[in-house]
């Protein structure tokens, strides 16, 4: 299978066999992490990373990625960059993506929650530095899609429970302050209907997620002959849930004056505090893993008695970020595979 030079922008534009594929790898590679087969995958070769917003897991686990494999990691921030704006002149992303195609093999693009205007803006420019460079563009948590978050759920997920094909993956939406995009939930639908899970989302009226996203989890759910089902109150769709995802998201209006309205999400969230995982509602699950991308909202998603418990594998899933990226970055970038 032939990799090299793909974009990697949401799972679902990748097939079953090239997930696995990439999966595998990264399995591998968690298990001999410092194998000379791995180490030099990348020599000489650069990973841009492009980030508009902060991040603990993604540049971390992408600088230690190009490491690791024997490359370096090069931290970009639009600041430094004079790019040409809807309100400032400066460079196109037709010649940046250009320029940058010369000198790196690989561009990671982070644009999220306040640096954008629109929900979708993201996405567009992903797919515009795709358009116009040469090297993979690889998303690292955009505005709809978060695809190396959703794999290493994914990778996290098999590691206790095997086979995910017929478990019940609860998505519920928890209160707090960060007012969050959609990457990462949505991500998580995907991969897990892809996968072949039953999916419930819990969350309040007027937090409805991205209509394409849902309706691609349905087709995904029905192809495999799964469940997809919606409720709106904080505690039913923990019956019988093998695998607890809590995440705060914001709702379809967030960036309805053209951008994001964080004051406004933030007090509407505090209209619904009880949206809460805490061990009353963890009790009516089949012993559920409690999962999360982080940075997780201790006391608002997740009570600390779970996000610290013995079913907790958030730790696990930002580990595996690194295996996975790595699997990525050689599949995508290396020449010596
Ligand atoms: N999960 C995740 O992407 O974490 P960071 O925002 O810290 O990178």
């Amino acid at each position: 299978m032939d990799l090299f030079g793909k974009d990697f922008i949401c799972t679902q534009e990748w097939s079953l066999d090239e997930l696995e594929a990439v999966l595998e790898l990264a399995a591998r590679m968690k298990r001999e992490r410092y194998s000379p087969r791995w180490t030099s995958l990348l020599e000489y070769k650069t990973f841009l990373m492009f980030f508009y917003n902060p991040s603990v897991r993604t540049r971390q686990s992408f600088e230690t990625a190009a490491t690791e494999l024997g490359g370096h990691a090069q931290f970009l921030e639009p600041s430094a960059m004079r790019l040409k704006t809807a309100t400032t002149a400066g460079e196109t992303v037709e010649d940046a993506a250009q320029v940058m195609s010369r000198y790196g093999h690989g561009l990671g693009i982070r644009i999220l929650e306040d640096k954008i205007g629109y929900y979708g803006e993201g996405d567009e420019l992903l797919r515009e530095y795709a358009r116009w460079g040469s090297i993979p563009v690889i998303s690292m948590a955009h505005d709809k899609f978060h695809p190396c978050q959703g794999l290493a759920d994914l990778m996290g997920l098999r590691a206790r429970l095997g086979d995910v094909r017929g478990k019940k993956a609860l998505l519920t939406w928890g209160s707090g302050a960060l007012a969050r995009s959609w990457c990462s939930v949505q991500e998580f639908l995907l991969v897990s209907s892809r996968f072949g899970m039953n999916v419930t989302m819990a969350y309040p009226e007027g937090y409805d997620l991205d209509p394409a996203v849902i309706a691609q989890t349905q087709a995904n759910c029905a192809a495999n002959g799964m469940t997809f089902e919606v409720v709106h109150d904080s505690r039913s769709g923990y019956d019988g849930a093998d695998v607890v995802y809590a995440r705060n998201w914001v709702t379809p209006q967030a960036y309805a004056g053209g951008l994001l309205d964080k004051k406004g999400e933030i007090e509407k969230a505090f209209q619904h505090p009880g949206w809460i995982t805490d061990a009353e509602r963890m009790r009516k699950t089949n012993n559920a893993l409690f999962t999360h991308p982080m940075p997780v909202d201790r006391g608002h998603e997740v009570t600390d008695e779970i996000a610290s418990g013995p079913n907790s594998i958030i730790y696990d899933v930002a580990e595996n970020r690194l295996h996975v990226q790595k699997a990525l970055m050689a599949l995508t970038m290396s020449d010596k595979l």
